[in-house]
C-alpha cells in the first residue's frame, strides 16, 4: 500500500504529467486513472488523496463525479485537488470539495488543447509545448510541497454556479460533436486511436477509425494521432495539436502507476 494515492483524469496527458510530476516530489505514490472507472477505489490507508483533473466545459470531466462517488477516503486522510483549465476555473474544484471535503486545492491556468471549439479558444492565445511544460514543472513542484507539508488552503474553492448549468449539458455536446469525427485521408490506419480511447468507442473498419456514440470528450484520438488525421467537422482542421509531450499514448491507457 502506498503512503499517497492521486485519483487523475486527463485526455491530452497535461494533468497526467501534472500528476506525476507532483508524485514525484511526494514519493511512494499510486497514481489511480479515471479516464474508465478507477481501478482502485479503496483509499482508505492512503495518508494523502489527491485528485488532478481538467476542467470540461466549466466542470467536472468525463464521469468523474460518479467515480469519486465511488471512492472510500479514510477520516483522518489530507485530501487535495490541482484542476488545470484553459480559461476559466468553472464549478469542479467547488464540486470536489461537495464530494470528499478538500484541505487544500490549486487551479492552473494552462491553455495548451486549443482545438475544441470553446469560447476560450477563440480568444486566447494557445500556449508553446514549451511553456506548457514549464508551467507544469514549476507548478507541481510548488503544489507537492505544500501536499507534502500537508498545507491547507484558506478559502474554499469559488462556486461558479453559472459553470454548473453549462457542464450539465456536457454528455448530450459529446454525443451531438462524436458524430463529426472522422479520419482524412493522412490516416495510416496504425491503430493509436483505438487504443488511447477510454470508452472503446473506436474500431477500426477497413483501415480507418469508425466512432461509436459512447464519447467523453477527451480528444485523447484527435490529440494522439500521430499524423493528425482526426477531425471534428471542419472546426479542427487548421488547429494544432497539443498533446504533453511528456506522455505517451500508452501512459495514458494504464490503470495505475506507481512512483517511489
Ligand atoms: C472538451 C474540452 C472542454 C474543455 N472545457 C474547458 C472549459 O470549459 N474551460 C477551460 O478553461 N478549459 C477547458 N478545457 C481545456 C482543458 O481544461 C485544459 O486544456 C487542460 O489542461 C486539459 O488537460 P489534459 O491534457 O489532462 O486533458 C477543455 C478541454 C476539452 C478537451
Ligand atoms: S491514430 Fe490517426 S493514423 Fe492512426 S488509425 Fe487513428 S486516425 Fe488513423
Ligand atoms: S472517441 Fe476520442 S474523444 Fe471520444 S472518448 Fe474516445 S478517445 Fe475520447
Amino acid at each position: 500500500m502506498s503512503e499517497n494515492i492521486i485519483y487523475c483524469y486527463s485526455g491530452s496527458g497535461h494533468c497526467l504529467a501534472m500528476a506525476r510530476r507532483i508524485a514525484e516530489v511526494l514519493g511512494d505514490t499510486d497514481i489511480v486513472m479515471m479516464r474508465a472507472f478507477p481501478a482502485k477505489t479503496d483509499a482508505t490507508e492512503a495518508k494523502r488523496v489527491g485528485f488532478v483533473f481538467s476542467c470540461m466545459a466549466g466542470g467536472l470531466p468525463g464521469n468523474v463525479e460518479d467515480y469519486v462517488k465511488a471512492i472510500k477516503i479514510a477520516p483522518g486522510a489530507y485530501k487535495f485537488a490541482v484542476e488545470q483549465y484553459a480559461g476559466y476555473l468553472g464549478c469542479g474544484l467547488h464540486k470536489l470539495d461537495e464530494l470528499v471535503g478538500l484541505d487544500y486545492w490549486a487551479g492552473v491556468a494552462n491553455h495548451s488543447t486549443a482545438i475544441w471549439l470553446m469560447p476560450h479558444n477563440l480568444t486566447l492565445a494557445p500556449q508553446s509545448p514549451a511553456k506548457c511544460a514549464e508551467k507544469i514543472e514549476r507548478k507541481a513542484v510548488e503544489i507537492g510541497g505544500a501536499v507534502r507539508a500537508m498545507k491547507k488552503s484558506e478559502k474554499k474553492p469559488p462556486k461558479q454556479a453559472a459553470f454548473a448549468l453549462m457542464s450539465a449539458g456536457l454528455g448530450k455536446t459529446h454525443a451531438r460533436r462524436v458524430k463529426k469525427f472522422a479520419a482524412s485521408e493522412a490516416c495510416v490506419g496504425c491503430g493509436t486511436c483505438v487504443k488511447v480511447c477510454p470508452r472503446n468507442n473506436i474500431q477500426l473498419q477497413g483501415g480507418k477509425p469508425v466512432f461509436g456514440p459512447n464519447c467523453i470528450g477527451c480528444l485523447s484520438c484527435v490529440q494522439f494521432c500521430p499524423k493528425s488525421a482526426i477531425n471534428i467537422g471542419k472546426v479542427t482542421e487548421k488547429r494544432e495539436r497539443f498533446p504533453n509531450g511528456a506522455v505517451k499514448p500508452e501512459d495514458l491507457t494504464r490503470k495505475i502507476i506507481h512512483i517511489d
